[in-house]
């Protein structure tokens, strides 16, 4: 290494850091024009002083359905006062309270005045002000789980949607969004709220490799100083992500092999950053999502990841059929397996030919069998050598 390629302790690879923060807004959203055009179809008809219409928002983690509402609701802002668009976080705000005070803010632009201990005043001020305004709301639920595990969303969805009912305001839009593909938003609602909750719905697909490189490129455009990644390096990256389907674990995969580079005082990223990168990335997510699990289960994993490996057909029904030639397991079992390995994250259930479901692994399918199959090994040296 020549001494010119040395960085001064001053000197930084990143052009602009918040590029790669999880709350970075980017200036253009990629691939998503479907669901953008769907959603903005619900939202139209309220410019013309009718109602919004409400969604369900489905597609697994980091397929960019929080950052498509948030653009989305940008753009509204920015060209009508007709339509107020309310962002919630369910994660944060789960109980009828915190979800009305979060409205509140961002209807009325203050906080929601602490005297309003009551729901009722606090419901009657977002009214009010949308009946002063003639604006029509729209309300994204993200994360809308927690409000179900919290045991709020009947209550809540019941409110939004018949506000109407109660104050002379136009009736409101409700975008429900969840990352959970075995969930069905409209089916968890009471009858009561299905008779005036008539969403669309809106899926987001895990992005290609392609897709993936595209808003990888774009980052590295916008957040990196010229020439700090080469082509192959990124193209790499964008392949771990495509094979974990989350463009999060490739924005932080950028991020952590460029610090990487930076504290060694490198000018530009090498593969060996890329790899130490992923391996601290990758690895530790899937052995989390993996120490939970059966014996049952981990054993159809293992089955799930070999024949991944070797290219198979992964349709819920083959595997099964191929499954069961090993494991002693019946189709209700196995399909109880299946649900664990999804909502623990190491699968996805995605629709697949006619009504049938294809299994998809989130992980390198090499690290799933390694993880599925190292449990057991501690234990035996153990015994081995007498300790237990
Ligand atoms: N089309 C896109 N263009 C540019 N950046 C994107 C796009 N889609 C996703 N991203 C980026 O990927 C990350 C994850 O996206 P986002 O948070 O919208 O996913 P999500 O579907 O809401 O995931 P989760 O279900 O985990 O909440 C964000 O940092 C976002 O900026
Ligand atoms: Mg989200």
């Amino acid at each position: 290494m020549t001494h010119s390629s040395l960085l001064r302790s001053d000197e930084t690879l990143f052009r602009d850091p918040e590029v790669f923060e999880l709350t970075y807004l980017p200036e253009h959203l990629h691939h998503r024009d479907a669901q953008v055009r769907e959603l903005a179809f619900l939202i139209r008809p309220a410019l013309r002083g009718a109602s919004v219409g409400s969604a369900v928002l489905r597609g697994p983690p980091g397929t960019g359905k929080t950052t498509t509402v948030r653009h989305l609701f940008a753009a509204v802002t920015e060209e009508t006062k007709r339509i107020v668009p309310v962002y919630v976080n369910c994660r944060h705000d789960h109980t009828a309270l915190a979800v009305y005070r979060s409205i509140f803010v961002q209807v009325c632009g203050s906080p929601a005045p602490s005297a309003g201990r009551y729901l009722d005043d606090i419901k009657e001020g977002i009214a009010t002000r949308l009946h002063d305004e003639n604006a029509a709301l729209v309300v994204c639920l993200d994360d809308a789980d927690e409000l179900i595990a919290a045991g709020t969303y009947n209550t809540l969805l019941y409110q939004l949607l018949r506000l109407y009912e109660k104050w002379d305001v136009r009736k409101a839009g409700v975008f429900a969004v969840t990352s959970d593909l075995a969930r069905n938003l409209y089916a968890e609602a009471d009858p009561s709220v299905r008779s005036v909750f008539h969403p669309l719905e809106v899926t987001f697909w895990p992005y290609t490799k392609a897709e993936i490189h595209e808003i990888l490129a774009d980052r590295v455009r916008q957040g990196l100083y010229p020439r700090v990644i080469s082509k192959i390096l990124l193209d790499r990256i964008a392949t771990i992500a495509a094979g974990e389907q989350d463009v999060r674990v490739g924005i932080d995969l950028l991020r952590a092999a460029v610090q990487r580079a930076e504290k060694d005082g490198r000018r530009r990223v090498g593969p060996e950053d890329v790899v130490a990168a992923a391996r601290a990335i990758t690895r530790p997510s899937l052995r989390t999502r993996a120490a939970d699990l059966s014996a049952g289960e981990r054993a159809l994993l293992s089955r799930i990841a070999e024949r991944s490996r070797e290219g198979r057909d992964m349709a819920s029904g083959a595997v099964f059929e191929a499954a069961r030639e090993y494991l002693p397991v019946g189709k209700t079992t196995y399909h109880e397996h299946l649900n664990v390995l999804a909502t623990a994250g190491i699968v996805d259930l995605v629709p697949g030919v006619g009504r049938g479901r294809a299994i998809r692994l989130r992980y390198d399918p090499e690290d799933v069998f390694a993880v599925c199959n190292a449990r057991t090994k501690p234990a035996k040296t153990r015994t081995e050598h007498g300790i237990s």
